[in-house]
């Protein structure tokens, strides 16, 4: 245990909270201490033994990978197109509860030859597209509530998965997932999308080549104003990101902000996150607008006076290896998107918005243009220079997404360990219900489990410069 973590524990009195002692459940001191949303931090302090380590974990090849989507409304059915495009798969089926949106996405597809059977019978009939033999990996592009639950069923019958953000918003589905891929010994991929931008991958290899020396902080943030989309139909199913909004306060979509600077700090491959503190705004904007929409809309009349969030949501996170990483979350307030992906080491920083990505050497100022371009040159990792240039043409968020596909089909056609396996999925994902009870319990720090069960000492970082692979060719429209 590090000297940082040891005067913590000692300063905070965590160890009083029962938080850290033990191999099971927490003990009878800290239960008999209640505090608000009691059940989180009853699950984050329980501890649990690893049955198979995923990390690094290569499955057997699978030359073509057969893919069943659900939830193809707006991300899904984008992702549907992107995939066509990729060589080796077969889109066998499509599932979503509304069949209209199971047929769109069919119609996105840009090859020939993908059978693509249609499952929209009702609720539950994504169950069918799991048990069935015909698939290697299950894409979930569902709401949030549905990930885990989809996910385990998939693994459960013998399938790969890939799902969008955040993989659970429970703690005890985050080691839910944990536990069914080590069993099943199924990839579990959280797809982070931000991990494969190109400004967080040269800032990766970087990091990974000692140009910022030892970081000492990062942040990261997800600052997206899309409050009118929380009240317009066409946006979202059944209103399920208002639903969210309105009935949890804390950093409720952490990854896009976590996961680059994780991978920069070699979070479960060498270093962990230890514990958080998150603090909230109250709500200045989520209520006032959900009773002007209530007042021409009766649908709205139910959201009118909600526990909304608070609009922006702080969080501070202390890593074992004694850096700290700060992280908002705002999806309200009008300002112009961030992520703010900023890197500080004790040679070199870096910040990529406001836009363009920054690199600084020193306390003047930062780098010329001309400079920059030499960096990147010198230090863009190797699946950039194979796959980059393809991928903005191809597109999704300037490319990014279809390199995260790309790059998913050829770890699984060539048998290779996945970039983002199912510790990255619960350990990102996690920071959202722990934001949640810290936020009600006055900013009290909460341990983050460490779901790799002390595998994070030996895992081994993942590969972006494709010392393996990359055969995967990309198909013309
Ligand atoms: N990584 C990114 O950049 C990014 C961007 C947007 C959204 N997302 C994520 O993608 C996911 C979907 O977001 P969205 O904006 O596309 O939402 P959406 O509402 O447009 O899509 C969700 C789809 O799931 C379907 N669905 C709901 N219940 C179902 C069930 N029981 N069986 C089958 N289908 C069901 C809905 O009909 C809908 O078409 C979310 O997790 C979101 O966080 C990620």
């Amino acid at each position: 245990m590090g000297t940082n973590r040891r005067s913590f524990l000692k300063l905070s009195g965590l160890a009083g909270f029962g938080l850290i002692t033990g191999c099971q459940q927490q003990g009878a001191d800290s239960a008999s201490k209640s505090t608000a949303l009691d059940h989180i931090r009853a699950e984050a302090a329980k501890k649990y033994t690893s049955v198979f380590n995923m990390s690094g974990y290569a499955a057997p090849k699978i030359p073509t990978v057969r893919i069943g989507f659900i939830g193809v409304g707006n991300r899904g059915a984008a992702a549907v197109e992107r995939v066509s495009r990729i060589e080796g798969v077969a889109i066998n089926g499509i599932c979503d509860v509304r069949p209209e949106k199971a047929a769109a996405a069919k119609e996105r597809i840009k090859t020939p030859d993908h059978v693509a059977k249609i499952y929209a019978a009702g609720p539950d009939d994504w169950k069918k597209m799991c048990e069935q033999e015909e698939y290697d990996l299950i894409y979930i592009a569902t709401h949030w509530k549905l990930h885990a639950e989809m996910a385990i069923y998939a693994m459960e019958h013998g399938k790969h998965v890939a799902m969008e953000i955040p993989a659970a918003t429970t703690v005890a589905d985050c080691w839910r997932l944990v536990q069914t891929s080590e069993k099943t010994k199924k990839h579990c991929v959280m797809l982070e999308n931000c991990c494969y931008d190109y400004f967080e991958l040269l800032t990766l290899n970087l990091a990974r080549q000692g140009f910022f020396g030892d970081i000492v902080h990062c942040e990261g943030g997800y600052l997206h104003d899309i409050l009118d989309s929380f009240f317009d139909e066409t946006k979202r199913y059944d209103f399920w990101r208002l639903k969210e909004n309105a009935a949890r306060n804390g950093n409720l979509y952490p990854t896009h902000g976590l996961g680059p600077v994780c991978q920069i700090l070699n979070v479960n491959r060498g270093n962990k996150m230890e514990y958080m503190s998150s603090m909230a705004s109250r709500d200045f904007m989520l209520n006032k607008k959900a009773k002007e929409m209530a007042k021409t809309d009766p649908r709205f009349e139910e959201y009118v006076d909600k526990p909304f969030r608070g609009n922006m949501n702080i969080s501070n996170i202390l890593t074992n290896s004694g850096s700290t990483i700060m992280l908002q979350h705002d999806v309200s307030s009008p300002r112009p998107y961030s992520r703010i992906h900023m890197v500080s080491g004790t040679q070199a920083f870096a910040q990529k918005y406001p836009l363009p990505g920054k690199i600084a050497v020193g306390h003047d100022d930062f780098m010329p243009a001309d400079e920059l371009a030499k960096l990147e040159e010198r230090y863009t990792p190797g699946i950039v220079k194979r796959i980059g240039q393809l991928a903005k043409e191809i597109g999704g968020h300037g490319g990014m997404d279809f390199m995260m596909d790309w790059r998913l089909i050829d770890c699984l056609r060539n048998g290779l360990p996945m970039d983002m396996d199912v510790y990255d999925a619960a350990s990102w994902s996690v920071i959202g219900p722990l934001s949640e009870w810290s936020v009600a319990n006055g900013s009290q720090p909460i341990e983050i489990p460490d779901f790799t069960c002390d595998n994070w000492k030996n895992n081994k970082v993942h590969d972006i410069n494709l010392t393996a692979g990359g055969t995967t060719g990309v198909l013309k429209s």
